[in-house]
């Protein structure tokens, strides 16, 4: 296969594989809403496959930054709606990444009484509060009932966000060691209801979720992003046998659904567990490597050509060249991503990254 072909992911459908991976970069308000700035950002990328929004919160509780953008008040989905506006202009596709922050977060940021997670364990290290860095609060054990509820948070950002602000789809965030994956490893999951205990337990509150988002929205515009093994922010998998077995349930769980794509960050894409997993899924996979190497052409070439993947997620190479299609098929050279400005605020490092010029 071809990076530069056409392919379906579920009801989305791509004009090449190229996808722009979730990439949080905190220039939406404090209230959570993205303005016309953001709208550019993601319109001059436009002509990547698709574009994967930010990880997006679906609940003030669940915020994780100052700066990130939420899917929950009115503001913000019409804030969502001129972006999925400006995209669609350009020719894009655009899916929103929801992400609930779970205990990577502080009440100084979700400006709520409490942060959650499945067990009362904190993160060691710092938060970044808009008044400086604090140790990251003990979270509130989520009980069996408030699962509930933080399912339906699901539910109706993803109904808000394909009905309202006319997104493409969206993708539930169940990487990074945020809620979702906190479930998954028995580290930062030590309950002990039907959500905690064994590798089956733990997966299933993700696959309760992004069932509920299914049947809200249609599977065909949902995917999920998951993780194994990436060991961050404290959600620590290391029992080869115990991940296998977790993700093995979660997998089997959503199979069924017939979601557009599952999509994978590790460091080894073309390795058993992740070509395992896709087998079990049966449907696309989108694959990233992870963080440790910026994705390049030659590698999501090799990818593709080798079937490892159907699309490859990429990040810092979108973060750098709006036109990275274009410049990946005609093997044009490539803007060089500054990490100083991944986080920082307004246009530099983010709308001014230049494109070939003609
Ligand atoms: C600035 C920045 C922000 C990110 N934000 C998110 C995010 O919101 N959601 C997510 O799932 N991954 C996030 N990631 C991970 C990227 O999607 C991607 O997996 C990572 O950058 C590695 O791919 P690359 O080598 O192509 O950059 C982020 C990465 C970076 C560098």
């Amino acid at each position: 296969m071809d990076l530069f072909s056409p392919v379906s992911l579920g009801d989305l459908h791509l004009p090449n594989r190229v996808v722009m991976a979730p990439l949080t970069r905190l220039r939406s308000s404090a209230d959570g809403v993205p303005g016309d700035l953001v709208a550019e950002h993601y319109a001059q990328r436009a002509s990547l496959g698709l574009i994967i929004s930010e990880g997006t919160f679906p609940s003030a509780e669940s915020r994780a930054y100052p700066g990130q953008p939420g899917i929950v008040t009115d503001a913000q989905v019409e804030g969502w709606r001129r972006v999925a506006e400006a995209v669609h202009a350009r020719g894009g596709r655009i899916v929103m990444q929801i992400m609930n922050g779970g205990r990577v977060s502080h009440t100084e940021i979700t400006g709520t009484d409490r942060i959650v997670a499945p067990s009362a364990i904190a993160i060691e290290g710092e938060a970044h509060t808009p008044s400086g860095k604090v140790p990251f609060p003990v979270p509130h054990a989520l009980t069996t009932e408030e699962l509930a509820t933080v399912r339906d948070e699901f539910v109706v950002a993803a109904k808000r966000a394909v009905n309202e602000a006319g997104l493409d789809g969206v993708e539930v965030h169940g990487a990074n060691g945020y809620l979702l994956h906190e479930f998954l490893s028995p580290v930062s999951n030590q309950r002990e209801d039907a959500y905690g205990g064994s590798p089956e337990n733990r997966a299933r509150f993700v696959v309760e979720v992004t069932r509920a988002v299914a049947e809200a929205v249609g599977a065909g515009r949902v995917g999920i992003r998951l993780s194994p093994m990436h060991n961050i922010q404290d959600v620590v998998e290391t029992d080869i046998d115990d991940v296998k077995a977790t993700y093995d349930a979660l997998v089997d769980g959503i199979a069924p659904l017939g979601l557009a794509y599952l999509s994978i960050l590790h460091s080894n894409p073309t390795g058993e567990l992740v070509q395992d997993l896709r087998t079990r899924f049966g449907g696309p996979l989108v694959i990233n490597s992870g963080f440790g190497r910026v994705t390049s052409r030659d590698e999501a070439v090799t990818l593709i050509e080798q079937s490892h993947a159907d699309a490859v997620a990429v990040g810092r190479a979108a973060i750098a060249n709006p036109d990275l299609v274009e410049r990946w098929q005609g093997e044009h050279p490539e803007n060089e991503p500054n990490p100083a400005t991944f986080y920082a605020e307004g246009a530099e490092g983010y709308t001014d990254y230049p494109r070939l010029t003609a």
